[in-house]
């Protein structure tokens, strides 16, 4: 675990090392941000969205919550989801969730107060639509690991609702809504979905079981 001081020794370092390796790149910085990229994924801390695509600083909008949920009335989100499309013109927005998510468990198996348990209302949702199926998997990791994909498929399916994705899809504007999920056993992200402006959201179906 890093020290607090630990943090700021490594910015340094982090800061010498860009200016190293190009002499302007923080100058460029402060010329403004031209993003191609909307994440929507989960908070935990080893679900590393920059990181593990690699993506240099300007190359992402971020937003971040617990079981990656898109709830139609969070101001944080839609205002994220405004600025981005409307604003930046991203090109692509993803929703990953992750294997082993604790979101998404608790879920499924309950146990939780406060906040947390309101925020979860949505995932808890997912698992009441496809309850039939997520049960039928066996054991709990089966189980919570099976809904993690649901979720990412049912986040999509409600972030294509969101007015600022519907209007951008009306005006042609060019936006791909990507649903994947991330396996922090061997690091890789799996794609289990498309939506475009073609897409009839009603035909979206579930996505092929990916872990097996
Ligand atoms: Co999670």
């Amino acid at each position: 675990m890093k020290d607090y001081r630990q943090l700021l020794l490594a910015n340094r370092a982090w800061a010498d090392e860009q200016t190293a390796e190009r002499a302007d790149f923080f100058e460029r910085q402060t010329m403004g941000q031209k993003p191609q990229f909307l994440w929507i994924g989960c908070s935990d801390s080893r679900v590393a969205p920059e990181q593990m695509t690699m993506t240099p600083p300007g190359g992402m909008f971020i937003h971040r919550n617990v079981a990656n949920l898109v709830h139609d009335d969070d101001l944080n989100l839609l205002s994220v989801i405004q600025y981005a499309v409307t604003v930046l013109k991203v090109k692509h927005v993803i929703v990953c969730g992750h294997y082993g998510c604790g979101g998404v468990k608790a879920a499924l198996t309950g146990g939780t107060s406060g906040p947390v348990h309101d925020w979860l209302d949505n995932a808890r949702n997912v698992y009441c639509d496809h309850k039939h199926e997520v049960d039928a998997m066996g054991d709990e990791e089966n189980r919570a690991n099976r809904l993690v994909e649901l979720n990412v498929r049912d986040q999509l399916v409600r972030l294509a609702k969101i007015d600022t994705i519907r209007q951008a899809f009306t005006e042609g504007q060019e936006l791909y809504l990507h649903g994947w999920v991330y396996d922090m056993r061997d690091g890789l992200i799996k794609p289990l979905m498309e939506i475009d402006r073609e897409t009839v959201l009603e035909e979206v179906g579930r996505p092929e079981r990916v872990l097996v």
